[in-house]
């Protein structure tokens, strides 16, 4: 048997994934999947664009386009990023598979191990693996309801010397909250001539469910970034489909040109085919269309979502009410252990996923992540109801 490598070496299938095997069943209620609504894609906009496609276009839908991506969908990204008031004029765009692949091609590209790196606690898991793939250190800095905690990161930045800080300002996940105006430019001051380089992942943007939200969601990037070097990442995930496998960075020339090197070796191209169509969405005017629809959807469920929580969690569990995305995520509790009641939970019919899932060092647990994207209006009270139930029997058992 060859030796696996250091990278992978720490790599144990989680106790969550073996749980979660459990509630396959097709009874089961689930707020685990931090996914969009099947019912939602827009499957009839794109069968339009399919079917009304030039033959020049199909063919080079199925070819292998240039590496930084498909140029009128650069094109459509960069018109559509400007008006987010986001440097696509001083700095380089190219399309990754996913936003997920921007990641791990910065992480390839910055960090050796023993690098520290900090995201905020919580913080999202496919983040938190690549940074652990390439052997960071991790340190959590705790995420308050209008951001991150800048008292600790200051402290942290002032005694250690972290690479990288990994942030998610917008519709957090799995936190829900959004960032303040004057946090995000509190941050960057922080920031300033500090040498940390800021990776804004943005992939819910999108998704907010009121005007005001809508200002709140102004990228980081898009401020005055004077001595801060900042990689923003965005996907067409949440606002297209995961299946398209579709997102982006935008980053200084410098680091875009080894980034580009970089995915050349991963997969030479995003997939040509499925960038075609996003640019025909976009182009033909399908997007906006697409989002009022489904902001309208989401904040329905968040709706519910939020009225089952007031009607059957404990006093003592707390959460805020998210102003876009896809979750809740609830505190207990600090004697109440989220894994337990998911056992429970799993037994009586809905699932969520524990809070330590999303703990960079893997060990707060007195929080549960409620999404409510992916499922049916009328699963949601009665599945809120189970998970209630479940909490309010260890709250007894633990008094
Ligand atoms: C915060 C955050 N970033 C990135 C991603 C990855 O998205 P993609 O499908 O673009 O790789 C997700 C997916 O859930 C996410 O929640």
């Amino acid at each position: 048997m060859p030796y696996f490598s250091q990278s992978v070496q720490h790599i144990r299938s989680s106790e969550i994934r073996d749980l979660m095997k459990l509630a396959t069943r097709p009874d089961v209620i689930s707020f685990a999947g931090g996914m969009p609504n099947n019912d939602l894609f827009p499957i009839k906009e794109v069968d339009e664009i399919m079917q009304n496609l030039p033959a020049a276009l199909k063919k080079t839908a199925f070819q292998y386009g240039p590496t930084a991506g498909y140029p009128p969908l650069i094109k459509s990204l960069k018109k559509y990023l400007k008006q987010k008031g986001l440097p696509v004029d001083t700095h380089r765009l190219m399309i990754t598979t996913g936003s997920l692949q921007a990641i791990n091609i910065l992480g390839m590209e910055f960090i050796d191990p023993g690098d520290l790196v900090l995201t905020e606690n919580p913080s999202f898991i496919g983040g938190i693996a690549v940074f652990k793939a390439f052997q960071a250190k991790l340190t959590g800095v705790p995420l308050q309801n209008d951001g991150i905690d800048l008292q600790v990161l200051q402290k942290i930045i002032q005694s250690e010397k972290p690479k990288m800080l990994y942030v998610i300002p917008n519709f957090h996940n799995p936190g829900g909250v959004i960032y303040s105006l004057q946090k995000r430019k509190a941050l960057l001051d922080l920031l300033s001539g500090s040498g940390i380089l800021l990776l804004e992942d943005d992939a819910y943007n999108e998704l907010y469910f009121s005007a005001k939200a809508k200002k709140q969601t102004k990228p980081i990037m898009s401020l005055d970034t004077t001595d801060v070097e900042v990689v923003y990442t965005g996907s067409f995930s949440k606002i297209l489909g995961p299946g398209f496998r579709l997102g982006w960075l935008l980053a200084p020339p410098s680091i875009y040109e080894k980034a580009q090197i970089i995915k050349q070796g991963i997969d030479a191209c995003s997939p040509n085919f499925t960038q075609v169509i996003a640019n025909e969405f976009m182009r033909q005017g399908y997007l906006s269309n697409y989002l009022d629809k489904i902001r309208i959807a989401y904040k329905q469920r968040r709706d519910q979502m939020a009225e089952a929580l007031e009607k059957y969690m404990p006093k003592d569990v707390l959460w805020q009410k998210p102003e876009g995305g896809f979750y809740f995520w609830l505190k207990l509790p600090q004697n109440l252990d989220s894994t337990a009641i998911l056992k429970d939970s799993i037994k009586k019919g809905a699932v969520f996923v524990t809070g330590k899932t999303f703990d960079p060092n893997g060990r707060q647990n007195n929080h549960m992540r409620l999404a409510f994207s992916n499922m049916q209006l009328n699963e949601i009270e009665p599945g809120i109801k189970i998970i209630a139930d479940a909490i309010k029997s260890h709250m007894l058992v633990n008094s």
